[in-house]
C-alpha cells in the first residue's frame, strides 16, 4: 500500500509542477480526490486488508489524502495569485496617470428642484436659511401659534426628545428664529427635513422635506403671495401657470388658504397627474398671523407678512413624475440616478 501511495504521491507531484492555472489544479483535484479519484480508490481496497491490518493502512490512506489535499491547495492559491496578478498588472493594465471618469455620482431629484427653487427666489431678492432639525417646543408650536391642546403636540403625531425638544415636525418651526435674525423687511425662504410620527405609504413618510418661505414688510398682501409663487412656479415649470386659492386652516396664518395650481402637464384638461381634477394642490399658506409677529417682537399693526409651506417631496415628484414618496428616501440608485440631470 506504501508503494501504492507513494506513487501517486510522486504522480501528483508531477501533475502540480506542471500546472498552470485554477482549471489544472481543477481537473487534477478531481483525479486524486474526486469521486472516482487517484487516492479514493486506494480507500476501497481497505475491505480486502486483513482485519488487523486495516486500522494501520486506514491511517497510511488518511495521512495520504491529507498531504494530497494540502499539496493541491498550496497550488491552486499560488495559481490563484498568478492569476491576479496577471489581470491586475498585464492583461488588464491601469494606467494612473488618465483622468478621472467625469460623472462619478448625481444629484439626488429633490437636491436639483430645491436648487432651482432657491435660485429662483434669491433671483426676487430672498434670502436662502437652514433651520434645525432638533427644535424647542416653544419654536415647533408655541412661537407659531399652535394651542397648547393642539393634536399635533401629541406623542402620536411627533417625535418628542427625552430632554423636551422635538424633531420638527415642519420647516414653520424656524419662522420664529429667521423673523428674529434679520432686520425688516425680510424675505426668507428656508429649506428642511422634517419629521412626524407616520405611518408611512406611498403618499406619506415620517421624514420628509418641506420648503418653507416667508416675507414681512409694511402692507405685504395676498397679492405678494400669489405673485412670487406664480413667479416661481411659472419657472419652474417652465410655462406661464395659473393659481387658485382656496380656504384653508392653520394657526399660524389669518387666513389660511389652499394654494392650486392648474395642472401644467396637461393645462388643466385633465391627466393622470392631477387625477383628471385639472387642478392640483400645491401648497398650503396665508398671511402671517399677529400673534406669530409679536412672538418675534415685530409689530402687527406696523408690518404685515405672508408665509408658504410648499412640500419639496412633492414638488420633486411631480417634476420628475415619481409616484412612491417613499423612493425619494430610498437609496435606490437605479431610480434615484435616472433624475441626475433634470429635462
Ligand atoms: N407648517 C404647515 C404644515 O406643515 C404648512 C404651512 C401652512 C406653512 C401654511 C405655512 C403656511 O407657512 O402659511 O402643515
Amino acid at each position: 500500500m506504501q508503494q501504492k501511495i507513494d506513487e501517486i504521491l510522486a504522480y501528483l507531484n508531477n501533475k502540480l509542477t506542471a500546472a498552470k492555472s485554477s482549471a489544472d489544479c481543477q481537473a487534477i483535484r478531481v483525479e486524486i480526490l474526486g469521486k472516482s479519484g487517484k487516492i479514493t480508490e486506494l480507500f476501497r481496497l481497505i475491505k480486502d486488508v486483513p482485519n488487523e491490518q486495516k486500522s494501520a493502512v486506514g491511517q497510511l490512506l488518511n495521512g495520504a489524502k491529507q498531504q494530497a489535499e494540502s499539496l493541491i491547495s498550496a497550488k491552486e492559491v499560488a495559481v490563484a495569485n498568478e492569476e491576479l496578478n496577471q489581470q491586475i498588472f498585464s492583461a488588464k493594465k491601469i494606467d494612473i496617470t488618465l483622468p478621472a471618469p467625469k460623472c462619478t455620482g448625481s444629484l439626488h431629484p429633490r437636491t436639483i428642484v430645491q436648487r432651482e427653487i432657491e435660485e429662483v427666489f434669491t433671483s426676487m431678492g430672498f434670502v436662502v436659511e437652514d433651520g434645525n432639525e432638533v427644535e424647542t417646543e416653544y419654536n415647533n408650536f408655541t412661537a407659531v401659534n399652535v394651542p397648547e391642546n393642539h393634536p399635533a403636540r401629541d406623542m402620536q403625531d411627533t417625535f418628542w426628545l427625552d430632554n423636551g425638544q422635538v424633531l420638527k415636525t415642519h420647516t414653520s418651526a424656524s419662522q420664529n428664529r429667521i423673523l428674529k435674525k434679520y432686520p425688516l423687511p425680510i424675505r426668507a425662504i428656508f429649506p428642511g427635513r422634517c419629521f412626524r410620527n407616520e405611518d408611512v405609504d406611498a403618499g406619506h413618510e415620517n421624514t420628509f422635506f418641506q420648503l418653507e418661505g416667508i416675507i414681512v414688510d409694511k402692507e405685504v398682501s395676498v397679492g405678494n403671495l400669489i405673485y412670487f409663487m406664480k413667479e416661481m412656479l411659472s419657472k419652474i415649470f417652465k410655462k406661464e401657470v395659473e393659481i387658485r386659492l382656496r380656504p384653508g386652516f392653520f394657526p399660524f396664518t389669518e387666513p389660511s388658504f389652499e394654494m392650486d395650481v392648474r395642472c401644467p402637464f396637461c393645462d388643466g384638461k385633465g391627466c393622470p397627474t392631477c387625477k383628471n381634477g385639472g387642478w392640483i394642490e400645491l401648497c398650503p399658506c396665508g398671511m402671517i398671523h399677529p400673534q406669530v409677529l409679536k412672538n418675534a417682537g415685530i409689530n402687527p399693526e406696523e408690518y404685515s407678512g405672508c408665509a408658504f409651506g410648499l412640500g419639496l417631496d412633492r414638488m420633486t415628484m411631480l417634476t420628475f413624475g415619481i409616484n412612491d414618496i417613499r423612493e425619494l428616501n430610498s437609496g435606490n440608485l437605479k431610480l434615484l440616478k435616472q433624475f441626475g440631470i433634470k429635462n
